[in-house]
Formats: C-alpha cells, sequence, structure tokens
C-alpha cells in the first residue's frame, strides 16, 4: 500500500468518525432539551400564575367579548356552547346566563379552569384536555374559538377544524376570533377557503391591536 492511499484511509476514517460523534452528539442534546422542556400544561400553567392573561378581563377586551356573545346569542340563543381553549372562561363570564342551555369548557391548563369566574354547576362543565385529545360524544349548537387557535400547529389546524365538525350539531356554528397579524391572516384565509362565512366583524379600539371576529358554517353542512 501507498504511503498517499495510507493517509486518505485515515482521512476518511477521521470524517466517519466525526460524523458519528455529530450525530450522538445531536441526540444527547435532544434528549436534555426534551427532558428540560416545560409541558404545554406547564407552560400554560406559568402564564396564568404569572398573570399574563390577566388583561382579557380588561376593558380592552369588552368589544371582543360583546361581539363573540353578541354572535352566539344572535344565531344559536339558548343552546349550547364548546368553548375550545376556554381559560378562564372569560366568554362565559360575559355571556346572559338565560342565553344558554349548557356551557362545556375545555383548556389544557388546570391554573385557568381553577381561576374561572363562574364555577361548574350542573350545566356548565370545564374540562382540563389538551384540544388535540379532546373528544366528546355530544354535539354542540357552537363551538367557540376564542384567541386560542393561533397557538396550534399552523399544518395541523384544518384537520383539528375538520375533527371539532363532528361536535357540532347539524345546522351549529363555528365562531373564531383572532388578534390581527401576518400569522392569523394566515389561518383565516385559510379557513375562509374551507367555511362559508355567516359574519365577519373587525374590532378598532383604543390600543394598538385589532381582532377579527367570523361565523362560519362548517363545511360537512355542504355535503348534506
Ligand atoms: C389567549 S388564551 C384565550 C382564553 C379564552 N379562549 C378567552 O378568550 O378568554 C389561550 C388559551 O388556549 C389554551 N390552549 C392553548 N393550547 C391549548 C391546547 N393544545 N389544548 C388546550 N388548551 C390550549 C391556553 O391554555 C389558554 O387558556
Amino acid at each position: 500500500m501507498s504511503i498517499k492511499s495510507k493517509k486518505s484511509d485515515k482521512s476518511s476514517n477521521l470524517r466517519i468518525f466525526l460524523f458519528v460523534l455529530l450525530v450522538k452528539i445531536q441526540q444527547i442534546l435532544k434528549i436534555f432539551i426534551d427532558r428540560f422542556k416545560p409541558s404545554m400544561e406547564a407552560f400554560w400553567d406559568s402564564h396564568y400564575i404569572t398573570g399574563v392573561w390577566d388583561d382579557l378581563r380588561k376593558i380592552e377586551q369588552v368589544p371582543l367579548y360583546s361581539i363573540l356573545t353578541g354572535y352566539f346569542k344572535f344565531f344559536k340563543k339558548g343552546g349550547s356552547i364548546l368553548d375550545v381553549g376556554c381559560g378562564e372562561g372569560v366568554f362565559l363570564e360575559r355571556l346572559d346566563p338565560k342565553s344558554y342551555s349548557k356551557y362545556v369548557g375545555v383548556d389544557i391548563s388546570q391554573e385557568a379552569i381553577n381561576r374561572a369566574g363562574i364555577k361548574k354547576n350542573k350545566n356548565i362543565f370545564f374540562i382540563r384536555e389538551d384540544v388535540y385529545n379532546f373528544k366528546t360524544t355530544e354535539t354542540f349548537d357552537a363551538i367557540i374559538f376564542s384567541e386560542m387557535l393561533y397557538y396550534l400547529d399552523m399544518n395541523k389546524i384544518l384537520n383539528f377544524m375538520n375533527k371539532y365538525e363532528n361536535y357540532l350539531k347539524k345546522d351549529g356554528i363555528f365562531i373564531v376570533s383572532m388578534i390581527n397579524n401576518k400569522n392569523t391572516e394566515t389561518i383565516r384565509k385559510m379557513l375562509e377557503k374551507v367555511y362559508p362565512i355567516l359574519d365577519k366583524t373587525e374590532i378598532n379600539n383604543i390600543t394598538k391591536h385589532s381582532w377579527i371576529c367570523e361565523v362560519f358554517l362548517p363545511s360537512k353542512q355542504l355535503k348534506l
């Protein structure tokens, strides 16, 4: 064997060794990161504990909840509600107690549910569950997604909505609100391509933000 080929053998062995080392380092780093990454529940609990969402009860949010509850009353007065990612149930707090027959709120954060201003009773239920995993055999007149869709994986949103269509009554509706920004505009366009819009309102107030509330007819109703 020549000296040259011995040298090239050594350098290719070194390259393989470095590659394997890099892969191992990546694997170890992933295990380390996964172990210390807070769970989604802990992440959202910490938001509520530190008061990040206290603002939802402030006057700036009055127009948002007024539109959402107004839509519910207009389209589905006396009906049942599934509030997906319900948080502390501020939407429920803003509802006229006589305007709905049943309310089910689902949220990943037990801390949020514990803080709910209106507590569970015979027609109010709070369920701690990841909304991706939540399942029910019940159907509802309206499903509310208030300021929560943009926390989900963008690529999973249409499948996610499709699953929730199964939890709507035959003539049920989706009520969606999202703060207005580039990210939510993309989500909104996706939803508007699939779901017929019954109504849409943009809220602008004293803050520098704006919000868009929409009422959608689920796409499955079109196939009936
Ligand atoms: C901005 S807060 C809005 C709360 C409520 N919808 C409202 O408008 O008052 C977003 C909520 O979504 C919940 N959330 C986010 N991802 C979730 C998931 N994967 N499963 C269940 N809840 C989730 C959070 O815990 C949080 O309470």
